[in-house]
């Protein structure tokens, strides 16, 4: 897979997020579905935006014991969606979500780590979760791990990607949410680039929410988003 835009549909139901994707009458947008819709939809609304003939990014971020996340794991696999993730945690939590990802058998998804939510920020590390050391250096930490573990790559902010490639490699694989144009509000996030950095520091796909979904016009910020990253 090549550098992509992926949308995050944040909507409370399928309703809403067909009547989003429906604007987009040229292009089929790479979809994120997250929490908010999964939870209130089901496995079902993976079924539908796939049929639409979009890819799908199912970031539901699993962290728990190894054997939960790795049943887990299995079950959303058999969706066949094209990326799965979950919270960067310990080795062999990582570990078994992979062998649970390999378990529907056939094409498994790329199955990624997120190293630091990009709503967290330097002090955030340091005085609430007590992880005394800088923000890079946790995120490239988190990101060896990852790899370790033999997962495809990590979420993280595209002000780390750069870096996490020169740890890991070119192939191991950037997924950067906190996007934001250079003229727009950055809302909760608090490390944030605009899509030409992304590009420019070497960002695999970037999530962009908000910039979009919220936007007077959805189609054109997309289509600005996507001239920006991919060129
Ligand atoms: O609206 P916005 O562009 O901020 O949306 C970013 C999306 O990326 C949200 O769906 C959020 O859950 C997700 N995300 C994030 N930071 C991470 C992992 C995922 O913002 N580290």
């Amino acid at each position: 897979m090549g550098k992509d835009v992926i949308v995050a549909c944040d909507f409370s139901s399928a309703e809403e997020t067909f009547r989003f994707l429906s604007l987009f009458t040229q292009e089929k947008p790479f979809v994120k579905i997250g929490m908010e819709l999964y939870y209130a939809e089901g496995p079902q609304i993976i079924r539908e935006i796939k049929k639409r003939g979009h890819k799908i990014f199912l970031d539901l971020k699993l962290h728990d014991i190894p054997n939960t996340v790795k049943r887990a794991m299995a079950v959303l696999a058999r969706e066949r969606v094209d990326i799965c993730n979950l919270h960067g945690g310990t080795v062999g939590m990582m570990e078994a979500a992979l062998e649970g990802a390999c378990q529907a058998g056939g094409d498994r998804p790329l199955l990624i780590a997120v190293t630091q939510l990009t709503s967290t920020d330097q002090r955030a590390l340091e005085e609430e979760l007590l992880i005394r050391a800088p923000m890079e250096e946790v995120v490239i930490h988190y990101a060896r791990n990852a790899k370790k573990a033999g997962l495809d790559g990590v979420v993280c902010s595209p002000l780390e990607a750069g870096k996490v490639h020169e740890a890991c490699g070119e192939g191991f694989l950037t997924v950067t949410p906190g996007v934001r144009f250079a003229d727009g509000d950055a809302g909760d996030q608090k490390r944030v680039m605009t899509p030409a950095q992304a590009k420019a520091i070497g960002s695999d796909y970037i999530v962009v929410g908000r910039p979009i979904t919220l936007a007077a016009d959805p189609v054109e910020a997309y289509r600005r988003c996507v001239a920006d990253f991919v060129g």
